[in-house]
């Protein structure tokens, strides 16, 4: 069994009190909007995790197949002593590029889910004699303290959750991402790539429902949280696709016109019927787009693996 840690790095109630600046914020402009992010308390990593395997959710596999063709390449190119993960969730598909890195000391995943961190951190220190395991609970788009290891660093930043950063927040956390890489580091970032938009509803609209079940539940963290009032049955799934910004958004729709009230806010919201609450972006990128938003925070992209069929993209970039 090798060593595992987990650090909080969020200070007492910072998670609460960003949950109500983020549901005051978004609740009380119009169109109204939630941060992604809030999705993810232990439920909805477990629907994540279940989305995954979706025959209509490609990203994971197409992502898993780079990952499984290139690893030893991306081992060779970098060398690192220590992989940071960003968004790590269960760190699935972590498993092929920690087969490879045979020069690796130490693991960081980074997460704001606490259950799925400690469940994929134990697990995998559990079966990784040798490696140590320094998990963080931390929000990656705030600075994070990473703990001192041995470089070479490698931070990888999979699934294409990038995508689910608006066009200037990415800005910022890429070019705070630059910031956290000396030179000889590197950054491993998933993309996922443009395509028929029928590919893409069908990849957040599925046949069984799980998709709807994931972005209902952020209604459910503000119900238990902040003591609200939604009926999250009472919200209908919405996947569309922005052909101008090239990004899907998933909405929940009222049913009916309603007034939710957020006791923890003393805030009362007004839902006229049919009316949208945007809860996630997840952007779709072409090869250029990346490069230069990669250029833009001084990050030059060395590497570009795509999946047989160019669904989903991989890049290696280092520090300009
Ligand atoms: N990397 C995994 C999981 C992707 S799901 C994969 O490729 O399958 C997105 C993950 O990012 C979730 O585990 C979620 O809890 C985490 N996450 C979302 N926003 C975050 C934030 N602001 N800071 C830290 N983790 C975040
Ligand atoms: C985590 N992230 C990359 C997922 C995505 O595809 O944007 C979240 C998700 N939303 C709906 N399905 C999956």
């Amino acid at each position: 069994m090798s060593p595992f840690r987990l650090t909080r790095t969020l200070p007492e109630d910072a998670t609460g009190a960003a949950l109500r600046a983020d549901v005051l914020a978004g609740l009380t402009r119009r169109p109204r909007s939630l941060p992604p992010k809030w999705f993810y308390d232990a439920r909805g990593s477990e629907l994540f995790d279940e989305i995954t395997a979706l025959p209509e959710y490609y990203p994971t596999r197409a992502e898993r197949e780079i990952l499984l063709a290139r690893a030893g390449e991306i081992a060779a190119a970098t060398g690192a002593r220590t992989l940071v993960e960003l968004g790590s969730g269960s760190s699935d598909k972590t498993r092929h590029l920690l087969d490879e890195l045979d020069r690796l000391h130490t693991y960081v995943p980074v997460d704001v889910s606490e259950s799925a961190l400690a469940a994929a951190g134990s697990a995998l220190a559990a079966e990784r004699p040798g490696l140590h395991v320094h998990a963080l609970v931390a929000d990656f788009t705030s600075e994070v303290a990473l703990p001192d290891t041995p470089g070479p660093r490698l931070v990888a930043f999979l699934g294409g959750t990038v995508g689910n950063l608006l066009p200037a927040e990415r800005a910022a956390f890429l070019t705070s991402v630059r910031a956290l890489l000396e030179p000889g580091d590197a950054l491993l970032l998933g993309t996922d790539l443009v395509k028929d938009p029928a590919v893409l509803l069908a990849a957040y609209d599925d046949a069984a429902g799980v998709t709807a079940a994931f972005n209902r539940n952020v209604l459910r963290v503000l119900d238990r949280e902040l003591g609200a009032d939604f009926d999250a049955e009472a919200f209908g799934h919405v996947a569309v696709w922005d052909a101008e910004r090239e990004w899907i958004e998933m909405r929940l729709r009222s049913h009916g016109a309603r007034t939710v009230k957020i006791p923890a806010l003393d805030l009362a919201v007004d839902f006229a019927d049919g009316e949208e609450l945007r809860t996630e972006v997840s952007a779709k990128f072409r090869p250029e787009g990346v490069a230069a938003e990669l250029a833009a925070a001084g990050l030059e992209r060395t590497h570009w693996w795509t999946d047989r069929e160019d669904r989903f993209a991989l890049s290696l970039s280092v520090a300009r």
